[in-house]
């Protein structure tokens, strides 16, 4: 469905909007486990920065399924305090909205100098509440992937692309 290099040109693109835009302040990458792992490890090293931090929060959404719970849940929290950060918070997918929308309040109650997020991949026509995205690395159609960090059900998480489950 998105092969690497296609992936790549997306990351890449990303990663030159977001060093424009953070050019003078610091900058505190969130990223969400599991699925932004290599999102995350892809996007910082096409960064051009120097004042970055990263950290990792956990949130469950589905469990096993692919069924929004709408009620996500922090497993694993950020060690870094945000307050007074740029906090910019990576997502590898965004469905129906839930994760990113209790993200945002969470983080928001936490101070930072700003929030601001970013997802490799958006599903538009699943949203059930508007999230606001700063960095969208690209629309995709209504189907379940997996691949490039994405599961199902724990798997798949390896494969170099991001493609439709069969
Ligand atoms: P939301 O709360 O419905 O927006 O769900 C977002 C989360 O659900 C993402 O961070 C993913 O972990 C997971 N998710 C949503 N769609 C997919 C998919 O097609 N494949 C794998 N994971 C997905
Ligand atoms: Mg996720």
């Amino acid at each position: 469905m998105i092969p690497p290099e296609e992936i790549r040109e997306h990351v890449k693109k990303l990663a030159q909007r977001i060093s424009k835009d953070y050019k003078d302040k610091n900058l505190l990458l969130v990223g969400i486990l599991k699925g932004s792992f290599i999102f995350m490890a892809d996007l910082v090293r096409e960064l051009d920065l120097d004042d970055i931090e990263i950290d990792f929060m956990k949130v469950t959404s589905y469990g096993e399924g692919t069924e929004s719970s709408r009620e996500p849940k922090i497993e694993a929290d950020m060690s870094i305090n945000p307050q007074g950060r740029h906090v910019l918070i990576v997502e590898d997918i965004v469905d129906t909205g839930y994760s990113f929308k209790s993200l945002l309040e969470i983080l928001k109650a936490r101070h930072p100098a700003s929030l601001k997020t970013c997802t490799l991949l958006s599903k538009s026509e699943r949203r059930e509440v508007e999230v606001p995205i700063d960095y969208l690395g690209m629309s995709i159609e209504n189907r379940w992937v997996e691949g490039y960090g994405l599961d199902t059900n724990e798997r798949g998480r390896q494969y170099p692309f991001v493609g439709a489950r069969k």
